[in-house]
């Protein structure tokens, strides 16, 4: 079997952190034990582009234990976690191309030694690996599912062009992936990655959060959970309202550039923070970036206005301007919940990556009928996570009585 890890005598500690993850997954562990019985994805080769995580783990078991051949690679170069790669090759003997800090060269490297497999179905985060199949031209899978909201944008644009060569299902967009997982996920392993990094009080701290999505959404209710005083940056102006109305100062960026002491960007879009709010920067403002691409922030920009600049501490960069100040910038701007914590705890990356077992199993079973486009969750797989998690959580809900569904589906009865 190839593979291609750090280091393999990593792997005791990956397998102890999986099983750890495994324990707070419990939805994906009633799919894996269907899958077990049932091996709906027999013969079917599965080529995954995720961040290797131990919650990514417990996916790949799932598969596998569904009867797929998988093969792995990271969806970003910065996010793997080495002990996982090193224990799914050497315990589960799972092929992995994966390394903590990979260049640009062996990132694409990997994502083409996974294409070497000649993969039916596509298990993607971000689109790189979509990408790549419909660049080249070559052997076009039966199907995939795409994890992100960057991913989501950049495969509707495709199917746009009539670009898009086959269909995807867009994970992203199930209720309990993007509710959960975009909002509580992101919220706390941002802020995780940050204080993990900086080791910073976010207390009493102007907090500067670009991008009011469900992401954004999460990391200010966070933020101002640890006591900050939170500023939105929108351009929307619905999201910009609810912002105000959540208790959030809103402002333009160029006004929160002077302010801020801590910045993170969760647009999706491309340089958010730029030379001319690097420059109105207070001394020691950090600088991070949650969303998919390190392109946010704007480094190239950053690096061209400083005159040195050093690594202080794990993931922390200190970027000196010509007048002394002094800028730091988190995790080479890459998603910093990734970078310097963990990503997203297991708990609710459970929801996330039952949607993405469960919508690879209605691909297997339904790529003859679907157009190249991009489809959603069926509302029946994300309806029954969602009572699938509640189980898991001891939590009981209440039934419409007969009278209540009647009263509901009627136009007549009115006061
Ligand atoms: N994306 C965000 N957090 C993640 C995690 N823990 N595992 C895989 N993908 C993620």
């Amino acid at each position: 079997m190839k593979y291609d890890v750090k280091d393999l005598s990593l792997s005791k500690k990956g397998r102890l952190r999986i099983e750890w993850a495994d324990d707070n997954m419990p939805v994906l562990n009633l799919i894996r034990a269907r899958f077990a019985k049932e091996k709906p994805l027999t013969g079917t080769k599965v080529a995954c582009c995720l961040h290797v995580t131990t919650e990514t783990a417990v996916l790949m078991l799932t598969l596998k234990a569904g009867g797929a051949d998988i093969a792995l690679c990271a969806s970003n170069p910065l996010s793997t976690q080495d002990d996982v790669a090193a224990s799914l090759a050497k315990d589960y003997g799972i092929p992995v191309f994966a390394i903590k800090g990979e260049n640009h060269k062996t990132y694409y490297g990997h994502i083409e030694a996974v294409l070497g497999y000649r993969p039916d179905l596509t298990m993607d985060d971000g689109a790189d690996l979509v990408s790549v199949i419909h660049k080249k031209k070559g052997r076009i899978p039966l199907g995939g599912t795409e994890e992100t909201t960057t991913g989501v944008i950049r495969l509707r644009a495709m199917e746009k062009e009539n670009k898009l060569l086959y269909p995807i299902v867009a994970v992203n967009d199930a209720q309990t992936k993007y509710l959960f997982d975009n909002r509580y996920g992101t919220g706390q392993s941002t802020i995780d990655g940050i204080i993990r990094a900086t080791n910073k009080l976010v207390a009493g701290t102007n907090f500067v959060i670009c991008g009011y999505g469900w992401c954004g959404r999460g990391a200010a209710m966070r933020a101002k959970g640890l006591g900050a005083n939170v500023i939105i940056v929108e351009v929307d102006p619905f999201k910009a309202l609810e912002a105000v109305m959540d208790g959030f100062l809103v402002m333009p960026v160029a006004r929160a550039a002077k302010v801020g002491d801590i910045f993170v960007t969760v647009t999706g879009d491309i340089h958010v923070l730029r030379p001319e709010h690097f420059r109105i920067m207070k001394d020691k403002a950090i600088i991070c970036n949650s969303g998919h691409f390190n392109v946010e922030i704007d480094i190239p920009g950053l690096v061209k206005l400083s005159r040195k600049r050093r690594l202080t501490r794990d993931f922390v960069e200190e970027f000196v301007l010509a007048d002394g100040r002094r800028i730091y910038l988190l995790g080479d701007g890459r998603l910093i919940n990734l970078a310097a914590a963990e990503g997203h705890p297991a708990q609710v990356m459970d929801m996330s990556f039952a949607n993405q077992a469960l919508s690879a199993e209605f691909m297997k079973k339904n790529y003859r009928r679907l157009e190249k486009k991009v489809y959603k969750v069926p509302v029946d797989i994300d309806r029954r996570i969602a009572e699938l998690k509640l189980v898991s959580m001891g939590i009981k809900i209440d039934r419409l009585t007969p009278e209540q569904k009647k009263y509901l589906a009627s136009w007549e009865m009115g006061t």
